[in-house]
């Protein structure tokens, strides 16, 4: 069973340290107010309003600005700690100012750009903190003469999609399915969608990157050097700096692309479905991505439906010949798929079933914020049919567990290992994600649906990765480890950090060492750097 979390010691150890090591560090919410903008006037260039970006605890605006981009009902209860500040900067400099301040006043800087990680770790933490929130650097300025695109940090995939549709509708960008999700998080731990088998994670297709290092300077790709630009392609940016923007590498997409979805239940032979899926979505043409979600239903009786969500980056007869010679279980018919440009197909994947337009990929607020939490494996041999039969029974008992899984091969197969800090390449089948979502308030009912994910998580262990049993950092979960320490987080670091990276951990650690020996940019589940010896 998973480690528990053990939250009462973390606090305490936590404002230990936060009194012991900075005499300057005040816990008082009103003066902390007042210190931070003194200190951030004293940093002032000729143009900076420092008093429009501060929000302090009393300032009206302060719930609403610290909700705004807090996508988990988990971390918004009146019970969860809440910042000191939330600090909103409008320029690369204030950005510069924020670090700055945050560093010389001791406390912690938690950064939040889309606000979508699973846990909450870019808006909440046990201990004084300050949030930096990215949400007005939105630009995305796409250079079609050159096929790339600057992206900054608190765009959402939505508008990064939608500003490369308004140039040309033959080019796109290999990210995910969500359009609400931010830019800083995603692209800093990886990134991938349903164009991953034809192109690879978003990581393997930035070419820059500009960063706010712990010393306030702004560095780019050829001045961070080469161990921080591969660190902060899949590592996270948070324990490194603050992202400001990425500059991305624009892919090739088809005037038309086909989607479809096909259902089946156990009834309708879903277990010979699935058999049959691992056989083929892995290893099928590149340009096809076929994600099958599994959930607990009742139709007359308690069932498993299995649905088969499809990507195919070409014309649909193509698409009906070649599954129908490889995956004839699906019984894909011509009339089941739809043909349509790319980026209506990014809004097909997005759910929006309710006639949105392609204008919807800018509203940052589509979805309405349920309590969620989610977990990751990957596998790397075919889970068997009776196998498959005793998961399908546990779901059923458990009534609300579902999982994705999301298939490997083609171009994650080609790139290796180390190439970026995600490890998860050749040899991976596919990845499994555990979801739970529900709307039910309350301790209770919170503790039923954490514990019903967690069991399920510890049924699979038979049939998933194993020494490490991996995880992707992207799918944030702090059952798989937590930085207990607070800063000097190392032995802790062990546990989370192979797991989430593997034999990369090691090489991230060092560059962890070299920018941020202190650890300044430290949280929950950060990158540590080497004990400092006394
Ligand atoms: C509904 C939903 C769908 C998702 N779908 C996918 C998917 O299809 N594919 C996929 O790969 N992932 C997916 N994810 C996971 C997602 O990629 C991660 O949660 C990602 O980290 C979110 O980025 P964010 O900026 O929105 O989050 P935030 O909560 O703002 O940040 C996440 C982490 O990144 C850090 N961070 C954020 N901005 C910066 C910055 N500018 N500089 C340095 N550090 C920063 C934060 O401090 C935090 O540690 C999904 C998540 C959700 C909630
Ligand atoms: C917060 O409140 C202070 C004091 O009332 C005010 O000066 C400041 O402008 C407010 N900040 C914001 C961002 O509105
Ligand atoms: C399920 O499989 C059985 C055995 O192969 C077959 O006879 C039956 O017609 C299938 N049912 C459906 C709904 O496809």
């Amino acid at each position: 069973m998973e480690k528990p979390n053990s939250l009462p010691f973390f606090l305490c150890v936590i404002v230990l340290l936060l009194h012991v090591s900075n005499s300057q560090a005040t816990t008082s919410r009103d003066s902390i107010y007042h210190t931070f903008l003194q200190c951030l006037q004293s940093h002032r260039n000729q143009q900076d309003h420092f008093s429009n970006i501060v929000y302090a605890q009393a300032n009206a605006s302060f719930t609403s600005v610290l909700r705004a981009f807090a996508r988990n009902a988990r971390f918004t209860s009146p019970f969860i700690q809440k910042p000191l500040l939330v600090v909103t900067p409008v320029s690369e400099h204030h950005v510069q100012a924020t670090v700055v301040c945050a560093k010389s006043i001791g406390v912690q800087l938690k950064i939040r750009s889309g606000g979508h990680d699973f846990e909450g770790v870019s808006y909440v933490s046990q201990a004084p903190f300050v949030i930096l929130d990215m949400f007005n650097f939105q630009s995305v300025t796409v250079d079609l003469q050159n096929e790339i695109a600057v992206i900054q940090a608190g765009a959402s995939l939505g508008q990064v999609y939608y500003r490369i549709w308004e140039k040309s509708k033959v080019h796109g960008f290999p990210a995910g399915a969500c359009p609400t999700v931010g830019v800083g998080g995603h692209l800093s731990g990886g990134g991938y969608g349903n164009m991953m088998r034809k192109y690879g994670l978003s990581v393997d297709h930035v070419v820059d990157a500009k960063i706010v290092d712990v010393k306030g300077r702004i560095l780019d790709k050829a001045t961070m050097g080469e161990d921080l630009f591969w660190a902060i392609r899949g590592g996270g940016g948070a324990s490194f700096g603050v992202i400001l923007s990425y500059t991305v590498k624009l892919v090739a997409v088809p005037e038309r692309v086909t989607v479809f979805q096909v259902d089946k239940t156990l009834e309708q032979n879903a277990t010979d479905l699935v058999v049959q899926w691992q056989q083929v979505a892995p290893h099928t043409d590149d340009r096809l991505f076929l994600r099958l979600v599994l959930q607990p239903v009742v139709k007359g009786q308690k069932t498993i439906r299995a649905s088969v969500e499809a990507l195919f980056l070409g014309e649909a007869n193509e698409v009906v010949t070649l599954l129908g010679k490889e995956f004839p279980l699906l019984g894909l018919k011509k009339e089941l798929c739809h043909e349509m440009g790319w980026i209506d197909s990014v809004v097909w994947w997005a759910n929006y079933n309710d006639g949105s337009s392609v204008n919807a990929l800018l509203d940052r607020n589509h979805y309405s914020v349920h309590s969620n939490k989610r977990k990751s494996d990957y596998v790397q041999t075919p889970i068997s049919r009776n196998g498959l039969i005793w998961i399908w029974k546990k779901m059923t008992e458990l009534g609300k567990v579902e999982l994705v899984f999301n298939p490997y091969g083609g171009k994650m197969n080609e790139v290796p290992s180390d190439a970026t800090p995600f490890p998860h390449r050749a040899g991976n089948l596919y990845k499994i994600q555990y979801t739970v979502s529900w709307q039910e308030a309350g301790a209770a009912a919170e503790a039923r649906f954490l514990s019903q994910i967690r069991m399920l998580h510890s049924y699979m262990t038979p049939f998933v990765s194993k020494n490490p049993r991996s995880a992707y950092f992207n799918y944030r979960d702090l059952d798989i480890g937590i930085n207990s320490h607070g800063k000097d987080n190392f032995q802790d670091g062990q546990v989370y950090g192979i797991r989430y990276f593997k034999k990369n951990f090691e090489r991230l650690v060092k560059v962890k060492s070299e920018v941020d020996r202190e650890n300044f940019f430290w949280n929950e589940q950060s990158i540590p750097s080497y004990p400092i010896k006394a």
